[in-house]
């Protein structure tokens, strides 16, 4: 069976037929620059581009970069406020004229790991945090979602984790690897403590330089890499729609 999976990110939005078995995209997938501003009525006419894109028929997943209750957006961190409230999944479902469901953006990512990836038949409490410009989070209980749990929003320092470890704060402030290192094991030794998760899986576009950043950042708990990287996102979207009726 196939999805179709589309990943609403700051600077992109990326969407692609996704076979749920092997958790594999079947076609290339299409990257539209976000627009901007990203306002509900824009991002929607990229979402349409998409399914036309693949004469789309069938179920599909959104990810969106904030919570997601119900298929309304409940946050609007790192995206266009007006998102607030907005009953996203009914709004993209009569545009395109398909089922769909939308979904947290790194709970996506993490559904895809706990299915395909590193997170694959890991028992207990799992962590997986997507590094991008801002932090996700996605906690799995012995493999079950604990959905929307926002755990970039932690403070540190008094101020919004994500603000200072997330790989927009490493870009933006062109911190060396070394110095945004210590920033992500402050955050993550946070996370350690107040979880004891078995795992930590470390996803989001950083994720393909993990080795300039992982040997560095020092935690009692395993730490590694997540395995579908930036498809992760579009791999998940289209698990999450396969559920639909
Ligand atoms: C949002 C989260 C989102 C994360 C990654 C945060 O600012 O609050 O919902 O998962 O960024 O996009």
């Amino acid at each position: 069976m196939e999805a179709l999976g589309i990943d609403i990110g700051g600077s992109g939005i990326k969407g692609a037929p996704v076979d749920l078995a092997r958790g594999e995209l079947t076609q290339p997938r299409l990257r539209i620059p976000t627009p901007v501003p990203a306002k509900p009525k824009t991002v929607t006419e990229v979402v349409v581009q998409i399914v036309e894109h693949f004469a789309w028929t069938g179920p599909v997943g959104v990810t969106f970069p904030g919570v997601v209750v119900d298929g309304i957006t409940m946050s609007a961190a790192n995206v266009d406020e007006s998102w607030i409230g907005v009953d996203t999944q009914t709004m993209f479902a009569k545009a395109t004229g398909l089922p769909v469901v939308v979904l947290n953006d790194a709970d996506a990512a993490g559904l895809a790991e706990m299915a395909v990836g590193a997170a694959r038949e890991k028992p207990g409490v799992v962590l997986v945090l997507t590094f991008g410009t801002g932090i996700g989070s996605a906690l799995f209980v012995d493999g079950h979602l604990v959905p929307n749990t926002e755990l970039g929003h932690l403070e540190i320092r008094g101020k919004d984790a994500e603000k200072r470890a997330s790989d927009h704060a490493r870009e933006s402030r062109q911190l060396s690897w070394e110095k945004w290192a210590t920033r992500v094991e402050e955050y993550l030794q946070h996370v350690e403590a107040l979880f004891s998760p078995s795992l930590i899986i470390i996803g989001g576009g950083v994720s393909k330089k993990s080795e300039k950043f992982l040997p560095l950042v020092k935690l009692r708990t395993p730490i590694v890499p997540a395995t579908l990287q930036n498809e992760a996102g579009i791999v998940g979207a289209a698990m999450a729609a396969a559920a639909l009726p």
